[in-house]
């Protein structure tokens, strides 16, 4: 019962956490398209008013027509839409939901005894450490001299997201070292909005209101603040989608395809930026392409060399009676999972033939079944798998 109140509770937490990103990104995406398609105002009043730009839009049945100010509209208006809540909400739903299945199922998710022999303790301190502290050290960067030059600096945080995308990768299971990256980046983000830009907005606010010119240091952090946002955007979209491809997290060289991954995410967010904002080049677009088509084609599955000797179908329903069935069953023993985890069910012969594709991709390919090896299974039983996987092609 409690595992199945939790799995409700995931659902409801994980849909709020989709949709508050969207309301996020998608309000994020909108206003820097807003931002790089404005045009001189046309009509001279407008100017006069202090108008900078404009653009021109229709949506759902209307026109709309947005303007920018130089500096503050006099008088300001009443009312002021803020857009702050879409990313808190994204920020607390998502750590809700990392604790949810990281946290509470550490066992299951969190820790791989294969790749770091942790207590539940030290998992989930050490990943609460590296959150908070990936903010601390780039929030540092950001207010030192390194910071002014956008290229050194867009390097600098290129080779540290490249160490934490290794170094998770070297503490934790591969899917759970993605959704850090990503939960490391997205608190990066929020904590932008957060300490950053809403204050800055604050502040440019109160110093109209008495009156006086706005300092333009704080618009300045802002502004740079929200650039990276920018580019952080993809690469945390794409691990949010990572959990389905195993093929990524559970490869041998997971944090090499994390780092370009993102990198090809950050190049392509580059692109559409530039090209919002008139003729841009397609290099960025173009470097990206083919550094995911490198990676999927140094990923590409090798054909796997012939074993000799055939294994019986009973040796393949031992292996899987053991290692497999206590989640994979129509009544599972294990009592994090009320269901059969995605349906699949490998209690009868049948099952298991019907599955056998994925059983070996899941067992034998990308390894990560049993997950996090919780049933301990062996490199022998592996091969029985393989062997068998392999004697079904060969008969067809
Ligand atoms: C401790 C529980 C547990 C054990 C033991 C286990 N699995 Fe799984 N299995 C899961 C979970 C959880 C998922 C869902 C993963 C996800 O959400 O992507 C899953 C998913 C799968 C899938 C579907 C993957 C997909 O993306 O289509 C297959 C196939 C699978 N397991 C096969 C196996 C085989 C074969 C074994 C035994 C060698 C095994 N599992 C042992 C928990 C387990």
């Amino acid at each position: 019962m409690e595992a199945f109140l939790l799995d409700w509770l995931n659902l409801l937490v994980r849909w709020l956490h989709f949709i508050t990103g969207i309301a996020w990104i998608g309000s994020s995406l909108y206003f820097i398209w807003l931002d790089n398609h404005l045009e001189v105002p046309r009509d001279a009043a407008d100017m006069e008013k202090g108008v900078g730009g404009e653009v021109w839009s229709v949506h759902g049945g209307g026109f709309y027509h947005a303007q920018k100010y130089k500096s503050s509209p006099s008088p300001l208006p009443e009312k002021l839409h803020w857009f702050k809540w879409e990313a808190y909400s994204t920020w607390l739903s998502g750590m809700f939901l990392l604790g949810l299945v990281y946290f509470v199922g550490a066992e299951v998710y969190l820790i791989d005894r294969s790749v770091a022999d942790l207590s539940v303790a030290t998992a989930i301190s050490s990943a609460l450490a590296i959150i908070a502290g990936g903010w601390i050290v780039y929030d540092l960067l950001c207010k030192s001299p390194l910071a002014q030059d956008p290229r050194v600096f867009a390097l600098i945080l290129l080779l540290l997201s490249s160490v934490l995308a290794w170094g998770l990768c070297q503490l934790f299971s591969g899917r759970a070292a993605y959704i850090l990256f990503g939960a490391s980046l997205g608190t990066i983000m929020v904590a932008n909005v957060f300490f950053i830009i809403i204050p800055g907005q604050k502040q440019m606010l109160a110093a109209v209101q008495r009156g006086e010119t706005p300092d333009p240091a704080p618009g300045l952090r802002a502004k740079l603040r929200s650039v990276h946002n920018t580019y952080f955007t993809l690469p945390v979209l794409f691990v949010m989608t990572s959990n389905h491809y195993a093929m990524t997290y559970s490869h041998e060289y997971n944090w090499l395809i994390l780092i370009a991954i993102s990198v090809a995410g950050a190049l392509i967010r580059i692109y559409f930026v530039a090209r919002h904002a008139g003729k841009a080049s397609p290099l960025p677009a173009v470097v990206a392409v083919v550094l995911l088509a490198i990676v999927a084609a140094s990923m590409a599955p090798r054909s796997a060399p012939a074993h000799a000797g055939a294994v019986s179908f009973a040796q393949v329903r031992n292996v899987i009676d053991a290692r497999c069935v206590s989640c994979h069953s129509a009544a599972p023993a294990h009592p994090a999972f009320p269901a059969a985890p995605l349906g699949v069910m490998l209690d009868t012969d049948d099952q298991i033939r019907a599955e056998a594709e994925r059983i070996y991709r899941q067992a034998v390919v990308s390894k990560v079944m049993p997950i996090g090896n919780l049933t301990a299974m062996t490199d022998e039983e592996r091969e029985i798998i393989s062997r068998w996987y392999q004697s079904l092609k060969d008969s067809q």
